[in-house]
């Protein structure tokens, strides 16, 4: 593959783009180019990048393109509502819709508020569960991700010899220029251990506002939640006073309509969304308990953005569920199966090339780990497995004509088709072959 052209744009964009990108989530995931890559299209499963190389696509923008790239039903519905005016600092009846909508699937969803990303959404849940229970801190785990602002962007992946005792995690900063204060107001712990959570519940409960978790840990490993813990937190928070919040970016209308919550069963007082739901175009959704909610007006707790319910997101948003509702859901029969083809085949190519390789997830969201096979359950254990293996085999993935996000993340769409997961492991063997004689 040649970069030539991804080169020579970085290099006029680097002129003006602080490092020549957007989001510092940017860097990494472009294979064996020197530089990040350029793309100049993308069109159902496949993206082209400025060299003309094109890939099978399972980044899908780090989570949200769910119905392939481009998608004709998306599209359509937006471009009929461009001429209506895009923003009009009040309120339209597609917006009530789509949140009718909303509030008919998501379990947790008895009102909800629009928003344009994850990062100001879960911002909204923490003050809310701050005004709601008059208590300060914060419980999140390590290894969950919930936007970049301070007072969250906490032990996401932090250096093990940061972290301290299992049982007395140290809140650990994530980026220089973020304030100590901050952290003060964070308990962190690791995820999946309910002993150790009921523990520090039972001393610590009475202060804690919210407890803040992605129900399945996406972004680091495509973690499941063992069994019994997710109904553990949730019963423990009830007895505590303290606000559970599901972070479902990147689950919500990924693993199903109603999100994590509804695949497992286990309703959180609030959860927020954006990613998959509006398929590309910044839309982003808090949801919660009418108790909570409500204080956005009977208590004047402050949610506000420009932005919010914009007439494209939102046409965006209402197109997409009507996608993934189509057919009693056959768009998550589609996405699940070929997900698992894949995990299934990935294992298959490991094993032949002596490799160890674990696979975490659902269909709809996986990551392979070159660990010895068993169960990778909370950061700790995640951040002891060997990474610099799974980037090199990425990279040579990529040059087959594959990507996956930076972090080793896959996400299947509806636009998937048998073709390209055929195509995708022929690409994964060659990758393999290569990787393993290296
Ligand atoms: C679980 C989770 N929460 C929050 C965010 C932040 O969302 P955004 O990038 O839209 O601000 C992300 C982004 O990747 C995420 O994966």
């Amino acid at each position: 593959m040649k970069f030539e052209r991804s080169q020579q744009l970085f290099e006029y964009g680097a002129r003006y783009l602080s490092g020549g990108v957007s989001s510092n989530f940017r860097y990494g995931g472009y294979g064996e180019s020197p530089v990040p890559l350029y793309y100049t299209k993308g069109e159902g499963s496949r993206i082209t990048d400025a060299d003309g190389n094109v890939y099978i696509d399972y980044a899908l923008g780090n989570g949200p393109i769910i119905l392939g790239h481009a998608p004709k039903s998306v599209l359509d519905q937006v471009v009929s509502t461009l001429s209506m005016g895009q923003l009009f600092a009040g309120q339209t009846e597609l917006e009530a819709n789509l949140a009718k909508k909303i509030c008919d699937l998501v379990p947790c969803a008895e009102r909800i508020r629009f928003a344009s990303s994850g990062t100001e959404t879960i911002q909204a849940a923490v003050r809310l569960a701050r005004a709601y229970t008059g208590r300060a801190k914060i419980m999140k785990f390590e290894g969950h991700y919930h936007g970049w602002t301070d007072n969250i962007f906490v032990s996401v992946n932090p250096p093990l010899d940061q972290v301290g005792e299992e049982s007395n995690p140290i809140s650990v900063s994530q980026t220089p220029g973020q304030s100590s204060r901050a952290l003060e107001d964070v308990v962190t712990l690791p995820w999946n251990n309910l002993d150790l959570f009921a523990e520090v519940m039972r001393n610590r409960g009475h202060e804690i506002a919210a407890v803040v978790m992605e129900p399945i840990n996406c972004n680091t490993g495509a973690m499941l939640p063992l069994p019994g813990y997710l109904e553990g937190v949730r019963q423990i928070t009830s007895d505590c006073g303290t606000v559970l919040i599901f972070d479902e970016v990147i689950t919500g209308f990924r693993v199903g309509l109603a999100g994590a919550q509804g695949l497992f069963g286990v309703t959180p007082d609030m959860a927020i969304f954006a990613k998959a739901l509006a398929a590309g175009f910044p839309l982003a959704v808090l949801a919660g308990k009418k108790s909570i909610m409500d204080l956005l007006h009977t208590a004047s707790v402050m949610h506000g953005g420009t932005y919010n319910a914009n007439v494209v997101a939102v046409a965006a948003g209402l197109a997409t569920i009507g996608e993934l509702e189509a057919n009693q859901g056959r768009a998550y029969q589609h996405m699940t199966s070929l997900g698992e083809h894949l995990m299934e085949g990935l294992r298959m190519i490991a094993s032949d090339f002596r490799q160890t390789m674990t696979i975490q997830g659902l269909g709809t969201v996986f990551h392979p780990l070159f660990a010895a096979t068993g169960t990778i359950r909370n950061y700790r254990e995640f951040a002891g497995i060997d990474h610099a293996r799974k980037n090199r085999f990425y990279a040579r993935l990529q040059s087959a004509g594959t990507r996956v996000t930076a972090r080793g993340t896959w996400f299947l769409s509806t636009a998937h088709s048998n073709d390209d997961v055929e195509q995708t492991l022929e690409h994964a063997r060659h990758a393999m072959r290569i990787f393993s004689n290296e």
